[in-house]
C-alpha cells in the first residue's frame, strides 16, 4: 500500500480523484511541441520582452544585470533548510508550540493530547500575512491539514478511534492569529498576546453575501442558513487593504463522508460529484463521530465550506465571516488589488485538475477609511477565458449566461463557470499582483492529464493557450496584463512567464522556457508572492524525488522571479519531504517569514518528530529583505 500520510493535501486530493483506468493513449501522448516554438510565447508579450524582436530571451537574460540581492544556491537533497551566503534563518514557531501559557509544554508524543490542542500552533502552516496594528505586528496564518499518523497514537495508524481524536484534528488546523516580537535572540512569538486566537474546524462563524439564507446553506442545527461552524482546509491566504485577512477553503471535500448513501437529489448529487464528496471521505472519517460531517445527515453541510472567509486580526473577539460572493471552488489564495477606480478587484485560482481561475469585481468602491464591512458581499464573479492569440477575457457568471439563481451561481460555481465556456486550466494555484506593475500571475502547478481527462464536470481539457503540455508534470506560470491597465477591465492579453521543466533530461518541450536552466530548475509552481520591489517569490510542492524527469530540481524550494527580464534564481530550499509555502514580510521588511509544511526526518529539532514550522530569514547585515 502506498504510504500516503506525508503527502501534501493537494497530493490527497489527485489521488481521491475519480479518474477511469489508464489507456494507451495516455502513455503516448507527448506533444511533439518544439521548444523553441514554445519560446515564442513565453516572454513575448508586453514589459521588457519588447525587446524579443532581436534578442532571443537567453541573450535578453545574459544582457541585463541581475536585480537579485543574493547569490543563488544549488539544489539539495538533505533534510535542511539552505538560504544563500550572507543570509540566517531562525525557526519562530512550530506545530505544538504553545501560544497561549496554559498550554506550555503541549507534549506531541502520541499524538498529543485533546486538552490545550486549540491551544497551540497548529500542524501544516500554509498561507500567512503580517498586519501592523498600533505598534503590534500580528501574523495571521492557516493549518491546511493534518498527518493523522502523527497526530494520533501511533499503533492507530492515522485512524481516529473516538470523538476526542476527531476533535484534537479539528482544533489543530483552521487559522492561527499571533503577535511576534524582535528581540536580541532574534524573532518570538508573544505567549498570551491579547491578539492571540485560535480558529478551527468548530469555530462559530456567519455566511454573508448573496447566497446566504439560501435553501442550499441551511441545516437543521442553523435553518436560517447564515451562521456556520468552521473553516478548513485553509490553503493560501489574502490581505485586505483595510487590514483583514482572507483565508481560503480548499479541498473542504476530503473531511465529509457518509454513513450510508450519499443523497440522489440531482442538483445535491452533480455538486457532490463536480466538488468530490463522497461517502468514504479521505480517511479522516469525522462522519463517524461528528453528524455534522455525514453527508446522509446533513446533506447541506458541504455547501457551508469551500469559500473565502474574511478575518480580522486585530480583534479576537470578532466573528469570521464566509464572503459568498466569491464563490464556492476550491480555493487556493485571494489576491486583493484595487482597481483604477476604487472597486475591490479578487483574483482567485480553483485548484483542481482541468479547473478555473476567477476573478471578483466588488460594485462599491474602497476608500480608506470608510466602511468596508459589505465590499466583498456585492460585485460580479468572473471565470477566465484564455484564447490561443495571447488575448483574455473574463466571463461574468450572470443568470443569464448561466441559467442558474444568483445564489446557485456562487455555490456551484464550478457549474456556471463550466456552462459560460470558462478554460480549463492546469491546476490554478497562488494569484500573485505586482504592486510596481499592471499585471497579475497565476501559478499553474501541473496537470499530467491535460487533454486526456476532463475535468469533475466533464468539461474537455484540450492541450494549447496557457496550458500548452499534455503530460504536464512541471507547471507553469501564466500572466495577463488587464487591458486599459486596469484590473476591472473585462479584456487582457497573457503570455507565459515561466514554463518548469528539466533541461538536463528533455529537449523539447519539457526541458521549460529559455528562463529555466540546469542552475534554477524546479517543478509545480505554487505559492507565489510578490515583494515591496516588484520581484516575485515562487514556492514549489511538487516531485523532490531528485530522479527521473526531476533529476537535478532537489527538494521543494523558494525562488525570486524578475518580472521584468524573466530572470529566476534558487533563494531557499526546504527540507526533503517539505513543500515550501507561505510568506511574508516584517513590517521594516529586514525579516522574511517562510512556512515550511510537512518535512520529513526530524526537522527542524534534529530527533523526534518532524514539525511543520515557519521560519524567519534576514540578512547577516540586517539589510531589507524584499
Ligand atoms: Fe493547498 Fe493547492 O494548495
Ligand atoms: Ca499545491
Ligand atoms: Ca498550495
Amino acid at each position: 500500500m502506498t504510504d500516503t500520510t506525508r503527502l501534501s493535501a493537494d497530493a490527497w486530493d489527485e489521488l481521491h480523484f475519480p479518474r477511469p483506468a489508464e489507456t494507451d493513449f495516455d502513455r503516448v501522448v507527448e506533444r511533439a511541441l518544439s521548444r523553441r516554438g514554445f519560446l515564442r510565447g513565453v516572454l513575448a508579450v508586453g514589459s521588457a520582452a519588447a525587446a524579443m524582436g532581436v534578442l532571443s530571451p537567453r541573450a535578453l537574460l545574459a544582457a541585463t544585470a541581475s536585480r537579485f540581492p543574493f547569490t543563488p544556491i544549488d539544489a539539495q537533497t538533505d533534510f535542511a533548510v539552505h538560504v544563500p551566503e550572507g543570509y540566517k534563518v531562525q525557526v519562530l514557531v512550530r506545530w505544538g508550540d504553545a501560544l497561549f501559557s496554559d498550554a506550555a509544554g503541549y507534549d506531541l508524543a502520541e499524538g498529543g493530547a485533546v486538552a490545550g490542542s486549540d491551544r497551540v500552533f497548529g500542524e501544516n502552516t500554509d498561507g500567512m500575512e503580517l498586519f501592523s496594528f498600533r505598534g503590534h505586528q500580528l501574523i495571521a496564518i492557516n493549518h491546511e491539514y493534518t498527518n493523522n499518523d502523527i497526530n494520533l497514537p501511533a499503533a492507530q495508524e492515522g485512524v481516529p478511534a473516538n470523538a476526542e481524536d476527531v476533535l484534537k484534528l479539528q482544533n489543530l488546523q483552521g487559522v492561527s492569529v499571533f503577535e511576534v516580537a524582535e528581540g536580541e535572540n532574534g524573532w518570538s512569538v508573544v505567549i498570551d498576546s491579547p491578539f492571540n486566537r485560535r480558529i478551527h474546524h468548530n469555530t462559530p462563524m456567519r455566511l454573508s453575501g448573496p447566497a446566504a439564507g439560501h435553501a442550499l446553506l441551511q441545516t437543521a442545527a442553523d435553518p436560517a442558513g447564515t451562521m456556520c461552524l468552521g473553516t478548513m482546509n485553509n490553503c493560501g491566504a489574502g490581505k485586505t487593504p483595510w487590514g483583514t485577512y482572507l483565508t481560503c477553503e480548499e479541498n473542504f471535500n476530503g473531511y465529509f463522508g457518509a454513513n450510508g448513501e450519499l443523497p440522489t437529489d440531482e442538483l445535491l448529487a452533480a455538486g457532490y460529484t463536480r466538488y468530490g464528496i463522497s461517502a468514504e471521505g479521505w480517511g479522516y472519517d469525522y462522519h463517524k463521530w461528528d453528524a455534522r460531517f455525514d453527508v446522509a445527515a446533513n446533506p447541506h453541510e458541504v455547501h457551508r465550506q469551500g469559500w473565502i472567509v474574511e478575518i480580522d486580526p486585530t480583534d479576537p473577539e470578532s466573528m469570521p465571516v464566509k464572503r459568498t460572493a466569491l464563490g464556492r471552488f476550491k480555493h487556493e489564495n485571494a489576491a486583493v488589488v484595487v482597481a483604477r477606480d476604487g472597486r475591490v478587484v479578487v483574483y482567485l485560482g480553483d485548484d483542481e485538475r482541468g479547473e478555473f481561475l476567477y476573478k471578483f469585481v466588488s460594485n462599491g468602491v474602497y476608500t480608506p477609511g470608510g466602511d468596508t464591512s459589505a465590499l466583498l458581499d456585492d460585485g460580479m464573479l468572473y471565470a477566465a477565458k484564455f484564447h490561443d492569440d495571447g488575448r483574455g477575457e473574463w466571463l461574468a457568471l450572470t443568470p443569464e449566461a448561466t441559467g442558474m439563481d444568483a445564489a446557485e451561481i456562487l455555490i456551484f460555481s464550478r457549474m456556471a463557470a463550466s456552462r459560460v465556456g470558462a478554460t480549463t486550466m492546469d491546476r490554478p494555484e497562488w494569484v500573485a499582483v505586482n504592486p510596481v506593475a499592471i499585471e497579475a500571475y497565476c501559478a499553474l502547478t501541473n496537470n499530467t492529464r491535460r487533454g486526456t481527462r476532463p475535468n469533475a464536470g466533464g468539461d474537455e481539457t484540450p492541450v494549447g493557450g496557457p496550458n500548452p503540455r499534455a503530460e504536464n508534470q512541471y507547471g507553469q506560470i501564466v500572466r495577463w496584463y488587464p487591458a486599459d491597465e486596469d484590473h476591472a477591465a473585462l479584456a487582457f492579453d497573457w503570455d507565459l512567464f515561466v514554463m518548469a521543466g528539466n533541461p538536463e533530461v528533455h529537449a523539447d518541450a519539457y526541458a521549460g522556457s529559455a528562463n529555466v536552466t540546469a542552475g534554477n530548475m524546479f517543478n509545480s509552481p505554487d505559492g507565489m508572492m510578490f515583494d515591496g520591489t516588484g520581484l516575485l517569490w515562487i514556492q514549489t510542492d511538487g516531485d523532490d524525488s531528485n530522479e527521473g524527469d526531476f533529476a537535478g530540481q532537489g527538494n521543494n524550494q523558494m525562488l525570486a522571479g524578475d518580472p521584468a527580464t524573466g530572470e529566476i534564481a534558487r533563494f531557499l530550499t526546504g527540507p526533503n519531504g517539505s513543500e515550501v509555502t507561505g510568506l511574508c514580510w516584517s513590517a521594516d521588511r529586514r525579516t522574511m517569514f517562510v512556512g515550511i509544511q510537512h518535512p520529513g526526518g526530524s526537522w527542524p529539532d534534529g530527533a523526534g518528530l518532524p514539525r511543520s514550522s515557519v521560519i524567519a530569514v534576514t540578512r547577516e547585515d540586517g539589510a531589507l529583505v524584499g
